[in-house]
């Protein structure tokens, strides 16, 4: 199999799959809520450079660049069986407490790979919002719902700087290896905060960007601190991280009000 883009070796790969680091799950300190506001009233500019890393976009952001986005020849890659093994999606959905009956939405939902687990866990009073910018991602979607018969699941055609969702109706955002690369982070999370209902959750699974021996090229890796500086600037407040997966971390923030 070819080695995707933004694996920087396969040896190296392995080579950390098979090193799970502890368990930890880590309660944030809290973060004043006029500090929140105070950071969310002066939006951070974009800027463009010309010396950059060939595997982003050159456009930067608080400090760190954007990656390319993946496109649908990555579907194989998602969908891939070792997936299962290397990335343990069941680590995930459990880290979403789901009691059934939530609203999720699955921004970057790719091919569907965590939005089928989730409409099976909300069940029928529940529902996912399946969220693509991509025509191919978004047909691969619309054709998996009708092969499966799920009732649950809803795809919204987003734009690189708003995810059509509807407001204040979300409980959970879910964003896999999604973040990194969105065109316009400020804006689309802007939105997403409007969508959440009150006490609603952001949780974002990102390649651990603290670690060197997670083999994925630097701009499609996110850290923690990085999050919390591009969230302040949204008005999202820490709640917790998540340290059970292998390769990533689970970052959790909250709507506050
Ligand atoms: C690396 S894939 C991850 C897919 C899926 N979350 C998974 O883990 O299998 C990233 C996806 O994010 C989508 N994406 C990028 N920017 C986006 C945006 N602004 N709004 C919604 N989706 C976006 C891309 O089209 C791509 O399908």
């Amino acid at each position: 199999m070819a080695l995707p883009y933004f694996l920087r070796s396969a040896a190296m790969a392995l080579a950390v799959v098979t090193a799970s680091p502890a368990n930890i799950y880590s309660f944030r300190p809290e973060v004043p809520t006029a500090l929140i506001a105070q950071a969310a009233a002066s939006p951070p500019v974009y800027e463009t450079r010309k010396d950059h890393d060939p595997s982003g976009t050159g456009k930067f952001y608080m400090g760190r660049e954007i990656a390319q986005v993946m496109g649908p020849g990555g579907i194989p890659w998602l969908d891939r069986q070792e997936r299962e093994d290397q990335e343990k999606p069941t680590l995930v959905i459990e880290a979403l407490k789901l009691r059934g009956g939530e609203t999720v939405a699955d921004v970057g939902a790719g091919s569907g790979y965590f939005t089928f687990r989730i409409a099976r866990k909300v069940g029928p009073a529940g529902k996912v919002l399946a969220v693509e910018i991509q025509d191919e991602m978004i047909a691969t979607l619309r054709q998996r719902i009708a092969e499966q018969k799920v009732p649950n699941v809803e795809v919204i055609k987003g734009s690189e700087r708003d995810p059509r969702l509807p407001a204040k109706d979300v409980d959970i955002v879910l964003m896999v290896d999604v973040y990194h690369e969105l065109s316009f982070p400020y804006e689309v999370m802007t939105a997403i905060r409007k969508a959440l209902k009150p006490g609603g959750r952001v949780v974002f699974v990102e390649y651990r960007k603290e670690d060197p021996a997670v083999a994925i090229k630097e701009v499609h890796k996110m850290s923690v601190q990085q999050l919390d500086k591009e969230m302040l600037a949204v008005g999202l407040a820490p709640l917790n991280t998540i340290e059970t997966l292998p390769l990533q971390h689970i970052v959790i923030f909250e709507k506050r009000d």
